[in-house]
Order: C-alpha cells, then sequence, then structure tokens
C-alpha cells in the first residue's frame, strides 16, 4: 500500500460523525448515501458489462471494484485499511495482518477457480462456497468504509459470471446476524441460508 493514503481512522471522518471527509466537500450523510448509492449502480453495469471469460476474481479485482466505484468521492478508494477496525462486539482482522490475510483468502479462491468449477455442480453447493469466501472477505473487512457494498458487489459479479442473477441478500438485519456469526464464530450457516435462498437463474 502506499504511505500516501496511510490515514488513522481519526483523520477519515469528519469530527464528531460517522460521514467521511469526501472530495465534494459534502457533509450530509443522507446526500452522500444516496450519490454512494448512484455510484454503485453505475459499477454494477460497467462491471457486469467488462465480464469476460478471462475475468480474474482476484485480490485486485476485488481493489479494483472499490476504487474504480468510489474514486470520484474517497481518496482511500481502493486502498487497505492499516489500523484495527470493530463493530458492535465484533473485531476484524487487526489491520497489521489486513494484507497477508487477504493473500490467503484469495490464495485459496485462486484453487477453486474463483468458484468457477462448482457452478457445474449445484446451487446448493454455489452458495455453500460464496458464503464460505464471503464469511472470510466480512471477518477481513479490508477497506476504511464501503465493505459490505463491496463485497456484495464482488460476490455478484461471480455470480452474474456463472449465469445467475445478483443475490438477493434479503432483510439488512439479517445479513449483520449472518456477518456477526462469521466474524464471531466463524459460523457461515446463516449466511449460507441467505445466498442460498437469494441465488437465482
Ligand atoms: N456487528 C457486526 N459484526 C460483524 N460484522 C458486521 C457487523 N456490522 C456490520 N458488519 C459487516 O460489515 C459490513 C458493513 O461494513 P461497511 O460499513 O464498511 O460497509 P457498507 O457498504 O457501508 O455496509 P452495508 O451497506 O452492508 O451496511 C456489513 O455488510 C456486514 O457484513
Ligand atoms: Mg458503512
Amino acid at each position: 500500500m502506499s504511505s500516501k493514503y496511510r490515514l488513522d481512522n481519526s483523520s477519515i471522518y469528519i469530527p464528531g460523525t460517522s460521514i467521511p471527509y469526501n472530495k465534494l466537500g459534502i457533509e450530509d450523510s443522507e446526500t452522500l448515501h444516496l450519490l454512494e448509492g448512484e455510484l454503485l449502480k453505475e459499477a454494477y453495469s460497467i462491471f457486469y458489462d467488462e465480464l469476460t471469460d478471462e475475468t480474474k476474481f482476484d485480490e485486485s479485482y476485488l481493489k479494483s471494484l472499490h476504487r474504480r466505484t468510489f474514486e470520484a468521492l474517497y481518496e482511500w478508494a481502493g486502498e487497505y485499511r492499516p489500523f484495527n477496525m470493530s463493530k458492535g462486539e465484533s473485531r476484524f482482522c487487526q489491520g497489521a495482518y489486513v494484507a497477508s490475510e487477504s493473500k490467503r483468502i484469495f490464495k485459496e479462491l485462486e484453487k477453486v477457480g474463483w468458484l468457477r468449477e462448482f457452478n457445474d455442480r449445484n446451487s446448493e453447493e454455489f452458495a455453500k462456497m460464496i458464503a464460505y469466501f464471503q464469511g472470510e472477505l466480512i471477518a477481513l473487512h479490508p477497506f476504511y468504509e464501503l465493505n459490505g457494498r463491496i463485497v456484495r458487489l464482488f460476490f455478484d459479479m461471480i455470480a452474474l459470471y456463472n449465469g445467475y442473477e445478483a443475490i438477493d441478500y434479503g432483510k439488512p438485519e439479517e445479513y449483520i446476524k449472518a456477518s456477526i456469526a462469521c466474524v464471531q464464530y466463524a459460523d457461515t450457516e446463516k449466511l449460507t441460508e441467505i445466498i442460498r435462498r437469494g441465488l437465482k437463474r
């Protein structure tokens, strides 16, 4: 990671808020959220159009999803975080280990052909594998912000590549519960069930 963007936690957010500093100087969370939504929608169509037989769902692909989706807004788009982060009772991968953990996860994902070989079997097995790797990336929480949306975009691209529609993750509260189980107990059962239900041809 370039040292230029080694921001610490306190330099990311406008003091006293959960609003990240951004290139447009937006200080209103609703406006920012709407804009992020627009950028994400655009990204879905851009990255969908770019899918080819040669697409590798590797670490640089994940980083490019984050960077290209949000670089108009955030300096740190596509950069891994260097500091520790937690949400509620959950502690994500320690900042010092994000890079090496990411390498480990993506090596494993490459070993199974970025899930392509699971598609031929059945969607049950495919859902299970997506949940396993998605759980790993949820626990990694590699970026400063927008992890949830980029992790889901990443697996939606894998789903689309394999002839499925984008995954319907259902209720956000259920997704958070499933994420908590992944991060705190390495338990991907809830997430598997959500993905199994949300995966459609
Ligand atoms: N208490 C928690 N324990 C474990 N993981 C959590 C918890 N709360 C949220 N998460 C995970 O972190 C993600 C949110 O991370 P972040 O805020 O960086 O991204 P986001 O795109 O703003 O999220 P989202 O759109 O999913 O709310 C969630 O999607 C979920 O996977
Ligand atoms: Mg968020």
